[in-house]
């Protein structure tokens, strides 16, 4: 049976393909378009999931949407009554979603097929159950806690629930505007992050403030009954799209957040490559600590009424890593399954397999064992992207070329290293990466200066081998796809200088050899020189959606100063590279 899921006329659009219940192929559309979180109709994503299991779209049996424009009508409703500023709006929003319900016209169009030809039946699935799907279907666990928030999906932006076996009940949601994604957005914008998806950045910079804003913020949200209620006298009016627009060409913009409120509080707002003051820095501080208190707060109360140990998340929120590393110290909940796509490119394989188990009661299947869900290349083909391009480059068997890139590593030059399949979600997992000494003091300023280009507070990821975990962090708690930070344990911080954030943390990905074989012995093979079982691993990019392609990889690595890269069994040096 095949279904194929999408994210699609929302931000990073995505496709999906579920074969007999186990998800074969995964991929955002920007990774093809080269579109940062493009939000149209995922064209190319399908295309590249019907090849990658070589069916026609004739042949697809269900396709399944991470959306559905009727749920929680009658709250969308009541809000344009009573905010008549936004009926226009809510009218528009209403008639573009019952276009974009005509899946058959649009990938008949896209794939330039008859519609007679398409035999598949539609399902549309409500944002954030799609979210906590995406998790649940592919943990482990036959029971769990199912909980996913983000900015804003279908006029909720938090969701509780039961999962037991195929089904997932809701228990609770908060409606808009109450958003704790909306929150931190509004303060990214206040200290001048105005893009979709800079969240990040704040929460990077949130340790160098100090708790100056603390009371005033957390007046912003008052938690309440197990929910919580943001005062909107900080906010503009945002309507029912939450501030979130996708614009014709498929860019993803937002509306500005903050209100007059803010400015009479905390100033003028900063403009984006002005100097960050400690302002800046204690307001991203403050929001960080309220959003956590606020996060535990909610996962307490799903707790008491889902009393397990697993915790199944998903949802732009649950990408805050921060909080999720702390998660086991605040709340009951001893592991967490968060899935490596938590964005909303994720609805897409939480929707198909919301199909394939809980509409068509198909059986569970094993968890999805790893995050390499996207394209890989022949050998041939990258052969050829490497004579196109005019490199002069070395093949090597895997002993000898781990060896050399070890080596390269341990002398402090920077490898673009691209293997097997593309990762599916935001983070490179090993296979789309940059890897460097995690211990070199001054990695960070050469990545940044030559590479990445990054802003100077944005901490590097250690990569470390899953067994030597708990010599390194103070959790043990696997985070396969880089998802928790922990504590780095006091006589490590200096052999991991180059990943060690300025509160002794490290966003860690720990890597088991059944996950990414390669990847594992490269590190093995790093230890072996070094003695530490850690590399700095930052995604192969350069302002840019991840490479997804061998071209991709090589021109990334022709015009920055990186010194190697170790694309599939081939070896290219800089020619200034010892
Ligand atoms: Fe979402």
């Amino acid at each position: 049976m095949l279904i194929l899921g999408l994210n699609m006329f929302h931000a990073d659009a995505s496709a999906a393909i579920v074969v007999d219940g186990e998800v074969k192929f995964a991929i955002a559309e920007e990774r093809l378009n080269r579109h940062k979180h493009f939000g149209g109709f995922p064209a190319l994503s399908v295309k590249a999931c019907l090849d990658a299991v070589g069916a026609k779209i004739s042949d697809i049996d269900h396709v399944a949407v991470g959306q559905d424009s009727d749920a929680n009508l009658a709250e969308k409703v009541k809000y344009a009554l009573v905010n008549p500023a936004k009926i226009l709006n809510f009218i528009r929003l209403r008639r573009r979603k019952e276009a974009m319900r005509d899946v058959r016209s649009l990938l008949s169009i896209a794939l330039e097929v008859d519609p007679a030809r398409l035999r598949f039946q539609e399902h549309h699935l409500e944002h954030h159950i799609a979210h906590i799907a995406s998790s649940y279907y592919c943990s482990p666990w036959e029971r769990a806690a199912g909980f996913s928030y983000d900015g804003s999906g279908d006029f909720v932006s938090t969701m509780m629930a039961r999962c037991e076996g195929n089904e997932i009940e809701v228990l609770d949601r908060v409606f808009l505007p109450h958003s704790l994604g909306s929150l931190y957005t509004m303060i990214c914008e206040f200290i001048g992050y105005t893009k979709y998806g800079d969240e990040g950045k704040v929460m990077g910079l949130a340790p160098y403030g100090k708790d100056t804003f603390c009371q005033q913020i957390d007046k912003i949200v008052a938690t309440k009954n197990g929910g919580f209620h943001l005062d909107l006298s900080y906010f503009k009016l945002l309507g029912s799209n939450q501030g979130m627009q996708v614009l014709p060409d498929g860019t993803v913009r937002l509306a500005r957040h903050y209100s007059a409120r803010m400015e009479k509080l905390f100033g003028e707002p900063r403009q984006l490559h002005t100097e960050i003051t400690q302002r800046d820095m204690d307001l991203a501080f403050a929001v960080q600590r309220r959003f956590e208190e606020v996060f535990f707060h909610l996962l307490n109360q799903l707790h008491r009424q889902v009393p397990l140990g697993d915790l199944a998340m998903a949802g732009g929120c649950a990408l805050n890593s921060v909080a999720n590393g702390k998660l086991f110290d605040r709340t009951p909940f001893r592991r967490s399954y968060i899935q490596p796509a938590a964005g909303d490119e994720g609805l897409a394989i939480g929707a198909a397999l919301h199909t394939y188990h809980s509409v068509l009661k198909q059986p569970r299947r094993q968890a999805l064992g790893n995050a390499y869900l996207g394209p890989e290349f022949s050998e041939s083909r990258i052969q050829s992207a490497l004579q196109n391009a005019g490199l002069q480059f070395r093949k090597l068997e895997r002993t000898p070329l781990l060896d050399s890139v070890a080596e390269q590593i341990a002398a402090g030059n920077v490898i673009g290293w691209f293997q097997g399949r593309m990762e599916w979600g935001p983070r490179a997992l090993g296979n789309r990466s940059i890897v460097a000494h995690p211990g070199l003091p001054n990695m960070k300023e050469v990545l940044n200066a030559r590479i990445k280009h990054r802003e100077w507070f944005r901490p590097f990821a250690p990569s470390i081998l899953a067994d030597k975990q708990h010599e390194y962090f103070e959790h043990d708690h696997p985070s396969p796809f880089m998802l928790h930070v922990y504590k780095i344990r006091p006589e490590k911080r200096k052999a991991l200088c180059a990943v060690n954030h300025i509160d002794d943390t490290g966003r860690l990905q720990t890597v088991t050899r059944e996950e990414n074989p390669i990847y594992y012995d490269l590190i093995s093979a790093f230890e072996r020189k070094t003695g530490i079982p850690v590399i700095l691993n930052t995604s192969f990019n350069e302002n840019e959606p991840i490479v997804c392609t061998p071209e991709e990889a090589i021109d990334c690595f022709q015009r920055t100063r990186m010194d190697v890269l170790a694309i599939g069994p081939f070896l290219v040096k800089k020619e200034t590279t010892a």
